[in-house]
């Protein structure tokens, strides 16, 4: 693999990039106020409502739900890889794009993703060296080619092995990239993973961001992940899916969920290079929220044990939120005692595949699911089945899938869907009301954050002007940390643009909050943005001072107060008094 390409690089490209020139010149678009409109180039959409705004440097597509900078637009619209679509930016901008890492003594190691940086070439060159570790794999069928591939490296037995590789200055990096551990007593920290075959997990752009590591001295811990770092979250990320994506010109067809790091390694060995694997955790919502953006079908693998179909059982629940549009989840269910990995060595690729193609739909999998626990063969029986069906149903969001859905539930309980929707209807309206918190809150943001977030996207110039920052930073609002270090971005980087900001958050909850926000056009002019946006940060501060001097004047009534929080009791009361109240609050 090539070394990766410096973020330095990626927001430089940026700057240099305008969108709406690059949009221009393959979609059709008319000036619309600051934005400029046009017909989607992803849907074969008559009415145009596809945008580009200039100053956001962003597209927004409300036929297709696709939105994004101009990196995301090559990725989407020339079905790119993100690395292609740099490249082909870059050379548009004349650029050469620089790589780094593969040399070690050059790195110079600035924070985490350099320290794991040194851990993978150290970890690969171990591996080299050890002809122990070499005939594990091999025992286990895994090729030269395959092992380089996935970049699998070997952690000898010993405590000194990569901390030797880290000086005074630079071993708080690996400790904070989960590589090494910090000694109770002070001391040098010393290797987390040991005696292991190392798994490295690469984010979306191929860098590694953490690690599984399996066990070759029968250490009662088989597998060993690396903690839950500021890089790596393990309910987030998925083992395999820059390898599928890499495996792949076009857009994945499907990807398919196994459970170990070596099932998605022997799979893709075997040619089905579209397997993932979740890191010792069950599936979660933001797994499905990041597969669905890569496909539009996911094909869950489950042993076919109990274990399995608890399993399998808590992926459907996840999954029923997000079906919408073409989405799709299908169920595969393995014959006993054997995993992808031993399934796939013994009976092939091919046979593999047809289980993938036969396996069971979302749908006849909840239908036989609730059919068992309720067997619809008695009007009580259909009754209880209803009654199951029905939270299960209210989840799926509305669309043709969900109209499907209920014809097949009502027609397997022997009503009509108008009676079966009737019947689901009732009971639970009073719970659909406190649900959902939909419209207005996006991300739980309160509308002020929002607003003042909205503005700030639009001209991020605004960041100067906001005061106390960090004590807004301090302060736990629903939404108040995506908006304070939003601030931060664009106070470290005057000339930004809100297309850049998302790229350094991109695939994160914060990229998608934010994503959220900027689709909702603004049609304020320059001094509202800035009226919305002074006055937005102005009630914020006031409300926890308010809250502050509340909690002070309780705390008077049952200790005496310091003299420091006096002065700062006085202090809130005199600001509070200063300045007007803020409008409606
Ligand atoms: P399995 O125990 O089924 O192992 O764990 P496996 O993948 O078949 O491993 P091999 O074939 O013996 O090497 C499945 C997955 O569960 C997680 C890992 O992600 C593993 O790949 N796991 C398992 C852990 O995180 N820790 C463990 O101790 C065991
Ligand atoms: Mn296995």
């Amino acid at each position: 693999m090539s070394g990766r390409i410096p973020d330095r690089f990626i927001q430089d490209l940026l700057a240099r990039t305008d969108i709406l020139e690059l949009i221009a010149a393959r979609v059709e678009l008319k000036r619309a106020g600051k934005e400029w409109k046009g017909c989607s180039p992803f849907t074969h959409e008559k009415t145009p409502s596809f945008f580009v705004s200039p100053t956001k440097q962003m597209y927004f597509d409300f036929s297709s739900g696709k939105n994004g900078n101009a990196i995301g637009f090559m990725m989407e619209h020339d079905r790119l890889s993100f690395v292609d679509a740099v490249e082909a930016l870059a050379q548009m901008a004349g650029l050469e794009v620089p790589r780094e890492g593969g040399q070690i003594d050059r790195l110079v190691l600035e924070g985490p993703l350099d320290a794991l940086a040194v851990s993978q070439r150290y970890f690969r060159d171990q591996l080299r060296q050890s002809p122990e570790s070499q005939a594990y794999l091999r025992e286990r069928g895994v090729t030269a080619e395959t092992a380089q591939g996935f970049g699998l490296g070997f952690a000898p037995d010993r405590w000194d092995g990569l901390a030797a590789h880290f000086t005074p200055a630079t071993v708080a990096h690996a400790v904070s990239a989960g590589m090494l551990i910090e000694r109770e007593g002070g001391g040098r920290p010393y290797d987390r993973f040991r005696g292991r075959i190392m798994f490295p997990i690469r984010d979306s752009r191929g860098r590694v961001i953490a690690y599984g590591g399996r066990t070759v001295i029968k250490d009662p811990a088989k597998y060993l992940n690396s903690p839950e770092t500021p890089l790596f979250h393990k309910g987030r990320e998925l083992y395999g899916l820059f390898e599928a994506k890499a495996a792949r010109k076009a857009a994945l067809p499907q990807v398919l969920v196994v459970e170990g790091y070596m099932d998605v390694v022997m799979l893709h060995q075997a040619g089905v290079t579209d397997a993932v694997a979740t890191l010792g955790t069950a599936t979660t919502r933001d797994h499905l929220q990041r597969l669905f953006r890569e496909t539009p079908r996911i094909v869950f693998c489950f042993d076919g044990d109990a274990a399995g179909g608890r399993a399998a059982w808590r992926a459907l629940e996840q999954a029923l939120p997000e079906l919408h549009g073409a989405r799709e989840c299908r169920f595969m269910f393995l014959p006993q005692g054997h995993d992808p990995d031993s399934l796939v060595q013994v009976e092939g690729s091919d046979a593999f595949q047809q289980r993938i193609k036969a396996a069971t739909p979302l749908s006849t999998y909840l239908i036989d699911a609730l059919s068992e626990q309720a067997p619809p063969t008695s009007i009580e029986g259909r009754a209880r089945f209803v009654a199951l069906a029905q939270p299960h149903l209210k989840r799926v969001p509305e669309g043709p899938f969900k109209l499907l859905l209920t014809d097949a539930l009502a027609a397997t309980a022997r009503l009509s869907a108008e009676q079966f929707t009737d019947e689901a209807a009732a009971p639970p309206r009073v719970a659909a009301t406190t649900a959902a918190p939909r419209s207005g809150r996006a991300g739980g943001q309160t509308p002020i954050i929002k607003g003042a977030l909205r503005a700030l996207l639009e001209k991020p110039a605004l960041a100067e002007r906001a005061q106390h920052v960090d004590a807004l930073a301090a302060a736990s609002l629903p939404g108040l940390g995506i908006l304070t270090r939003a601030i931060d971005y664009f106070q470290n980087h005057p000339d930004a643009t809100a297309a850049q900001l998302l790229e350094s958050w991109r695939d994160s909850k914060e990229g998608e909050a934010l994503m959220r926000v900027m689709a909702e056009p603004s049609l304020l002019d320059d001094d509202a943005l800035a009226r919305e946006f002074d006055d937005a940060l102005h009630r914020l501060w006031r409300g926890i001072q308010r809250s502050r001097y509340t909690d002070l004047l309780n705390a008077s009534t049952t200790r005496d107060l310091s003299d420091a929080e006096h002065q700062e009791l006085n202090a809130i009361m005199r600001d509070l008094n200063a300045r007007p109240a803020p409008r409606a609050e």
